[in-house]
């Protein structure tokens, strides 16, 4: 695996970084804007636009359980990648809840209604949790699922690119290998051993970052003065030093967090599917009521 691929895996770019802000801001701005109009009632459940929108909010809905069979069934993968079908859950479950926020013109109804609207919003809710333990455990914004031994096999790989040529590198890549032996093998096997561990290698490893990469520049510039560098030469070997600690910071991270998220995402599956349904058969009954009463 290239340096590109596995180190993305852990750093995202800055713009990857921000997409969930601007989705957020995006989103509220929307509905604030939807709740700000309502006594104007442009829109009502009823008929016109406001139906419409109850009945495409519900399809969206509807077409994101595209990606369970896409995931489930290779057969399926005709219709298109995993990967493009999970963005596209992702997309729809936020967009679908808001145009039945817009259908509802943000008013309380029968008793039925409020349940599935509430039911809708937790799930949403609870999806966009999921989607960020997700992210803990697999490789990048839509990898594989991620290996501790992979991940730790990738950071030593950081380590090695440190070269010897700078005492400074050569006194960040020892301190890193007395890191990685001590962590090596200890990996928990109960739930809150895990979780302990995580925490614990969390903390250590970003003392342990912040530390190096003091101590690397303090060496640079002693090492520096000796051998008369330019400020440009000091600048450029403190930069790949701190690059390469701070990815390797991220992978160990990483690696110690896995087993926490791994239990904490079986956990999560067990309480989103309920809500779901919840959510369906609701939604159904809603349906129904409306038009017959
Ligand atoms: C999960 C999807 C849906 C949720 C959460 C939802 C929620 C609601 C809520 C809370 C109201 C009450 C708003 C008010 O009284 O001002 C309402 C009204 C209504 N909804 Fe939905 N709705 C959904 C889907 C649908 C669909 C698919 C249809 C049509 C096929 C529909 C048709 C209606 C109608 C006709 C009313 C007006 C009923 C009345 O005022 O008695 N809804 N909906
Ligand atoms: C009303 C909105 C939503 C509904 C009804 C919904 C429904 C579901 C269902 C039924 C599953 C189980 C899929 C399976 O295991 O086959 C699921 C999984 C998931 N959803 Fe959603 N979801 C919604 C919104 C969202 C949102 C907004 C996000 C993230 C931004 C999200 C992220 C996820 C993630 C990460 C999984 C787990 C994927 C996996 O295990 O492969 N969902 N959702």
């Amino acid at each position: 695996m290239g340096r590109g691929e596995s180190v993305a895996a852990y750093v995202m770019s800055p713009i990857t970084q921000m997409l969930p802000a601007i989705t957020a801001v995006a989103v509220l701005g929307v509905i604030v804007a939807g709740w700000l109009q309502r006594g104007e009632e442009y829109l009502v459940p009823e008929s016109g636009p406001g139906y419409w929108l109850g009945i495409g909010g519900s399809m969206a809905m509807l077409s994101l359980l595209v990606y369970s069979l896409r995931k489930r069934y290779r057969a399926a993968r005709i219709i298109g990648s995993v990967r493009f079908w999970f963005r596209t859950h992702m997309l729809l479950g936020i967009a679908g809840p808001v145009l039945v926020l817009f259908h509802t013109n943000f008013k309380l109804g029968p008793m039925n209604s409020n349940v599935a609207l509430f039911a809708m919003l937790l799930v949403a809710c609870s999806g966009i949790v999921g989607k960020y333990i997700y992210g803990k455990i697999h490789m990048g914004l839509y990898g594989h699922k991620a290996r501790v031994e992979e991940i730790l096999a990738q950071a030593d790989e950081l380590k090695r690119e440190l070269g010897e040529e700078l005492k400074a590198a050569e006194f960040v890549s020892r301190e890193l290998n007395a890191f990685s032996n001590e962590i090596k093998g200890k990996t928990p096997t109960t739930a809150i051993g895990s979780l302990w561990f995580g925490a614990i290698i969390a903390v250590r490893a970003r003392a342990l970052r912040h530390h190096l990469i003091a101590e690397a520049r303090r060496l640079i510039r002693i090492e520096g003065k000796a051998r008369g560098w330019s400020w440009w030469q000091r600048r450029q070997g403190l930069r790949k030093i701190t690059q390469i600690v701070r990815l390797y910071s991220a992978a160990v991270i990483k690696a110690a967090e896995l087993g926490f998220y791994e239990r904490l995402f079986a956990l999560w599956h067990v309480l989103h599917l309920p809500l779901f349904f919840l959510m369906v058969g609701t939604g159904i009954i809603h349906v129904w009521a409306v038009h017959h009463y």
